[in-house]
């Protein structure tokens, strides 16, 4: 038995887009969003706030937050590095932001160019700027089951890390499985170590589908009692920091098994279908949905 709905966050947008070698013009990306925003969906992350010199592909942020449609009950959360970039999210009137962080010293070099604890320590002053604004924040963790340059990450180092986000702010804390190298027992493993610290309805999990194992990793959770998934549109997805990475799991793919599930969603598996074509069609990449090449009907 799993739980009776679930929580889906949207990240095709900005995961999905930030790991495109072109960078996609900011009024497709626009076109994009909205018609997320027309699916169900209840939560887009839409871009990020990091440096361009680092990430190209995200550089239009304020130009593409600013125009979107904000379509009311749906959030629209932005990943933020650091007090620069939180303010220039707040300039354009973002109410939600995600900060991210890594379980290994090797990604968190590599990603936000600093240890674990100065990445800490920076996401601290940025959680501080934030609540003083009352803006709502998310955290990231990524490599919590293996990690590109340290390979195996430990449960411990993960759930402590958990720890300290939620304890300086986080409402949720997404559990990023980067480079999607889980399998059900260290995804187990790892899940049992977190739900020490933290209950099941401040996490979410963030699979990528690298070795094709994103949805049972997702089911895996979803027995665990978590009840908030990340998945992004066509499979689209990676990150530039971590070589080999492949997409997300398809929101497609996610929401018709958990209709088989009988959990709800509230979206609308047509509409997405037809999001995901729109936007494979735009990048001219075959879908990397396997029910969106199923279903779609030319
Ligand atoms: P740094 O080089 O140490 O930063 O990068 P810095 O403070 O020394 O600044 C360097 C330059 O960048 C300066 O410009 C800053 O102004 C500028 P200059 O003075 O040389 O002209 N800069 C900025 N510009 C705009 N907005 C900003 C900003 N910050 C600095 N916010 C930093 C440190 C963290 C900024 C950098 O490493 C960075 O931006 N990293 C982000 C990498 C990234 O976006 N990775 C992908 C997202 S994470 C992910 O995909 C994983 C996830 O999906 C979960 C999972 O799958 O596991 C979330
Ligand atoms: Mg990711």
């Amino acid at each position: 038995r799993v739980t009776s709905t679930v929580r889906i966050v949207e990240v095709g947008p900005r995961d999905g887009l930030q790991n495109e070698r072109s960078i996609v013009p900011a009024a497709v990306k626009v076109d994009f969003i909205n018609q997320l925003s027309r699916t169900g969906l209840k939560c887009i992350e839409v871009t990020s706030f990091v440096s361009p010199k680092w990430v190209p592909q995200m550089g239009d942020n304020a130009e593409v937050f600013q125009a979107i449609e904000k379509v009311p009950g749906i959030s629209y959360p932005v990943l933020v590095p650091n007090v620069k970039g939180l303010e220039s999210a707040m300039k354009v009137g973002v109410k939600e932001i995600a900060v991210f962080t890594s379980a290994s010293e090797g990604f968190s070099q590599k990603n936000t160019n600093g240890s674990i604890q100065q990445v800490i320590n920076r996401t601290k002053d940025v959680i501080n700027v934030a609540k003083d604004h009352s803006i709502k924040i998310r955290g990231y963790i990524s490599c919590v089951v293996g990690c590109p340059y340290d390979g195996y990450v430990k449960p411990s180092a993960v759930a402590k890390l958990c720890e300290t986000l939620l304890s300086l702010g986080c409402y949720e804390i997404s559990l990023g499985d980067t480079i999607g190298v889980g399998t059900t027992n260290l995804m187990k493993d790892m899940l049992k170590a977190v739900l020490v610290v933290a209950p099941s309805d401040k996490l979410g999990i963030h699979c990528h589908d690298t070795y094709g194992q994103a949805l049972v990793n997702v089911c895996t959770a979803l027995e665990s009692g978590i009840t908030v998934v990340d998945s992004a549109v066509s499979g689209l997805g990676g990150c530039p920091y971590a070589k080999g990475a492949s997409g997300n799991v398809a929101t497609e793919d996610l929401v018709y098994m958990l209709q088989g599930l009988g959990v709800r969603t509230d979206v609308d598996l047509n509409s997405l279908i037809e999001v995901g074509q729109f936007i494979s069609k735009t990048i001219n990449k075959p879908t990397n949905s396997k029910v969106n090449s199923a279903l779609f009907k030319n």
